[in-house]
């Protein structure tokens, strides 16, 4: 099943991934863009790991430095709601009414799911109402878990204001690296990761007497493993409550999951939504929604209504506002005479992708005026988890950046891909909300019906799970097979898995957790980084390492702005050590701390200054863990053969080999591997014979993305588990290009055989 979507995407017979593909103008630009701008760490627009307070964060930390960096968002919103309006607000939302009927509920079930359309007060409400009938009358909190940061924050701050106490008191929110909670708070607001999380400090959640798993529709990776863990703690914890929000879709089977649990629907507001699909698929679906976008504000009035276009990823959506603000502002130029868009003052276009900083998405939920529209271009983030109001155009491209793993060849694909039927339905009912809407799909209805799934691929089934397993085994489940998942994985994944972790030493013969395995899982990163901040310290580079990994852990830090790359790219090849990207990082790092982490060098020298700010936030906190765990922070000055050696050995197993002019070779797969453009090494003269890389990325071609050249004998000490190492005979045999006269090639038997004895030793 889950490879099927692959497939479908990729099989070039598909009529709508030929259609949304069809390399038009516009698409042919963006897709030249998007190879140098879509770096392995833009992922679709979903949360991704989530540290949290089991960093031990201090509230101080994140807030101070948010104080010193971020502008202050509060300012902007002074112009909100009075007390009594809040409370009118209140009321008026669905959930109101079945207050007395849902509490009453919980009090009789442990676990209930509840359903509701978006907007009818699930996770600003509920928590409210468990609060004000005692839940927190023993001290114990109630949690509310969200798969998306921004959701986490922007609710907390909701409900902190209509609560009237401060953000960060009763009411505080904790998603990765930023915890606004203190002793005081009653509610939480988090991400899924940062409870996850939690569960390692304390598997049975005692400071919790109810947790609120929300949006659990959208079936994140984490809500997914939470869910099966929560098996186990609802038999340990009977005081315990469970509440499960759901969308409509997917929900009976959270009910089967937990033994029939009761289904509560909050009965609905909605208004009817017209469809309109397209008569033919479109050529190119920026294109189409600009057209649709442009036609709808010239020939609507103004109040009727404000326009949401989904879009797949910040790319597409930073185009998209271009091309409309462009489109209109010639026909603003004819009709009024004026000469630039700030002049326009009936339309506001407004972006949101999970990227975008906090004080800019904040703008989405200021209601306008009405004399002024709205144009919200979005990912699949306004689906359900954002309340957008007064929509009532919908404009719907069916297609979302999704990214698929491939646990076989450990390989990412990053693609546009259909969206699910069950999503195109939601993407609709957001017209529908304060009034009769009409949603236009830029597809086919045979698209509809023949391109998409019903329900969409969970994220445990296309995604990478060696940080889960190694979460699951902390916690101590032994056989990761028999996991309650309320779908599976895919069996592959979870075995590959298992190899990583053991081939890094994290798992033991046995597939138990080893010493080492247990420092890793401390870490809230992926296996490989905590293996290499772990070895990093012995080998006397931690200080270096930790600014890598803490580099490798925020979004891209290089600028490319559309209008000005060739400079932009000049400017970061002057950051470049030409054998490793990761030096390259250190090296970025290193002269903005030497810069009095300036934000104006930044600029000057295209870096974006919040990504550095946070690797710099990161950093510290990172820190904070390994000083916990007695690791010392020792630098290797100048030496940085040290730090090459030691990112070897966590990537060992991630390993490439020269095959020819600019081309690699996967050691293990034998894939053809190339170079990302965006990297140090790419087009130098002389490339290395050996390298490792940090991800594995397909876009339009398989890309090695974030790339360190090592030497092949420390790959052999590293890697012994996986590879062999040879002579070679005769000169003629001999590449040029290889190291010196050995070669380092996968040894297929030893490969075999150790998969073999890993996997059979781990899942029994
Ligand atoms: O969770 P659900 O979609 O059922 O609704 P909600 O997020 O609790 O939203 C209920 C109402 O709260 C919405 O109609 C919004 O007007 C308001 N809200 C807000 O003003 N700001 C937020 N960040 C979230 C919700
Ligand atoms: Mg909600």
């Amino acid at each position: 099943h889950s490879y099927g979507l692959v497939n479908a995407f990729r099989n070039p017979e598909s009529e709508f991934s030929q259609n949304a593909r069809k390399p038009s103008k516009l698409i042919t630009l963006r897709r030249l863009r998007n190879d140098q701008n879509e770096k392995s760490k833009e992922t679709a627009d979903v949360a991704g790991t989530h540290i949290g307070d089991v960093l031990g964060i201090k509230k101080s930390d994140a807030s101070r430095n948010k104080a010193d960096h971020e502008p202050d968002t509060s300012s902007e919103e002074k112009d909100q709601e009075t007390t009594e309006d809040v409370e009118e607000t209140r009321k008026s939302l669905p959930v109101y009414k079945v207050r007395s009927q849902l509490l009453q509920l919980i009090r009789e079930n442990q676990v209930m799911i509840i359903i509701g359309e978006t907007g009818s007060g699930k996770t600003t409400q509920l928590a409210q109402y468990l609060y004000e009938d005692g839940f927190c009358n023993d001290g114990r909190l109630i949690g509310c878990t969200q798969p998306r940061r921004v959701a986490a924050m922007s609710v907390a701050k909701r409900v902190s204001t209509e609560m009237h106490v401060e953000l960060g008191q009763e009411v505080g929110y904790s998603i990765r690296f930023e915890d606004l909670t203190s002793p005081n708070t009653l509610i939480k607001y988090m991400t899924d990761g940062i409870l996850l999380r939690e569960t390692l400090l304390d598997d049975t959640l005692e400071k919790y007497s109810c947790i609120i798993i929300d949006e659990a529709h959208e079936r994140s990776l984490n809500t997914d493993v939470l869910m099966g863990i929560f098996k186990t703690v609802l038999k340990k914890r009977t005081d315990l409550k469970i509440i499960i929000t759901s969308a409509t879709m997917n929900a009976s089977k959270f009910s089967n999951f937990f033994g029939k649990a009761p289904l509560f629907t909050i009965p609905g507001r909605t208004f009817p939504v017209q469809v309109i699909y397209s008569k033919f698929p479109p050529e190119d679906y920026v294109e189409a929604a600009v057209t649709e976008t442009v036609k709808i504000h010239l020939s609507t009035p103004i109040d009727s209504g404000d326009i949401l276009i989904f879009m797949t990823g910040q790319e597409d959506i930073e185009t998209t506002c271009d091309v409309i603000k462009e489109k209109l502002l010639q026909v603003y130029i004819k009709k009024y005479g004026i000469s630039k868009f700030s002049e326009i003052n009936d339309l506001e276009i407004l972006p949101i992708y999970s990227a975008l900083p906090a004080h800019i998405q904040s703008r989405i939920f200021r209601s306008t005026d009405n004399n002024k529209r709205k144009i919200v271009v979005a990912t699949n983030i306004a689906e359900t988890s954002l309340t957008i109001a007064g929509i009532r155009y919908v404009i719907d491209t069916g297609l979302s950046k999704l990214k698929v793993y491939n646990p076989k060849i450990g390989l990412d694909s990053l693609a546009i891909t259909p969206i699910a039927q069950a999503n195109a339905n939601q993407r609709s009912g957001r017209a529908g909300r304060t009034g009769p809407g009409i949603a236009y799909r830029l597809y086919t209805e045979e698209s509809f019906d023949d391109d998409m799934y019903v329900q969409a691929i969970p994220e445990i089934q296309r995604t990478n799970l060696s940080n889960t397993v190694l979460l699951l085994k902390s916690l101590s489940v032994s056989d990761v097979l028999k996991f309650p998942f309320i779908d599976p994985p895919p069996l592959q994944t979870l075995l590959t898995s298992l190899y990583e972790l053991w081939s890094n030493g994290a798992l033991d013969n046995k597939g138990c957790l080893t010493p080492l395995g247990k420092e890793m899982a401390k870490f809230p990163l992926q296996p490989s980084l905590s293996k290499i901040l772990l070895v990093s310290a012995q080998n006397g580079c931690s200080e270096e390492m930790l600014t890598i990994v803490s580099m490798l852990s925020v979004p891209q830090v290089f600028h490319r702005p559309n209008e000005r790359q060739e400079e932009s790219d000049l400017a970061r090849s002057r950051f470049f050590i030409p054998e490793s990207d990761h030096l390259s990082l250190l090296n970025v790092y290193g002269q903005w701390r030497n810069n009095n982490f300036s934000s104006s060098w930044c600029k000057k020298h295209f870096l974006q200054y919040k990504s550095l700010v946070r690797a710099h936030d990161i950093r510290t906190q990172l820190a904070t863990v390994m000083e916990k765990q007695g690791i010392q922070l020792v630098s290797s000055g100048s030496d940085w053969n040290i730090i090459r050696k030691c990112i070897c050995v966590g990537f060992s197993h991630q390993a490439a080999k020269i095959s020819g002019l600019g081309k690699y070779i996967h050691l293990r797969t034998g894939m053809d591997v190339q170079i990302h453009p965006t990297s140090a090494l790419f087009g130098l003269g002389d490339l290395p014979p050996y390298v490792v890389y940090h991800e594995l990325l397909m876009t339009s071609k398989e890309y090695l993305c974030c790339v360190t050249s090592v030497d092949p004998f420390w790959l052999m000490e590293s890697g012994f588990l996986l590879y062999d190492i040879r002579r070679m005979k005769t000169d003629k045999e001999m590449n040029p290009r290889t190291y010196g006269e050995y070669d380092i090639r996968d040894d297929d038997q030893k490969g075999e055989d150790n998969l073999d004895l890993a996997i059979k030793n781990c899942i029994k």
